[in-house]
């Protein structure tokens, strides 16, 4: 008489089972997870700092300048005008949001994506931008330059 007695343990088709159920599930967590991670960008702590101490003494800007600063994880502009006095404007055209620079030859804002210019009261006077530049206030105390959004 043959022994008809069950192995013992798990059996080929349930070990089988298991197996592919967890391959497939590691597989489909390696593909969905990237793809949900695309998808759903992280929550990046974005800085709105209403006011930045920058890393430039007063006296170290000469007149006639412009220098490119970071405020609220934007770039912005600091201009010391040739008359000596010291402004701050957003970096970001108005147009198609290039970066401006400052162009000494004329003393103007200048924008090199479309040749958009703005004086240095940030108002746009030639090219395509269409509004003037947003305006910091700017406050040299003693040794440090501290920028600020306008109340
Ligand atoms: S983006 Fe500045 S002029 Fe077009």
């Amino acid at each position: 008489m043959a022994d008809q007695t069950l192995p013992q343990g798990p059996s080929r088709r349930s070990f089988l089972n298991w197996f592919l159920g967890t391959t497939a599930g590691a597989f489909l967590f390696s593909v969905l997870y990237p793809v949900s991670r695309y998808l759903i960008p992280p929550e990046v702590g974005e800085s709105t700092a209403a006011t930045v101490t920058l890393q430039i003494k007063p006296d170290e800007i000469r007149p006639n300048t412009g220098q490119i600063f970071k405020f609220a994880n934007r770039p912005a502009i600091l201009v010391r005008t040739p008359a000596g006095e010291l402004r701050a404007f957003s970096a970001v055209c108005t147009h198609l949001n290039c970066t401006v620079q400052y162009r000494p030859d004329v003393s103007h804002i200048w924008c090199a994506c479309h040749n958009g210019h703005f004086d240095l009261t940030g108002k746009n006077v030639e090219g395509p931008p269409p509004r003037p530049l947003d305006a910091y206030v700017v406050n040299a105390r003693g040794s440090q330059i501290v920028v600020s959004r306008s109340a």
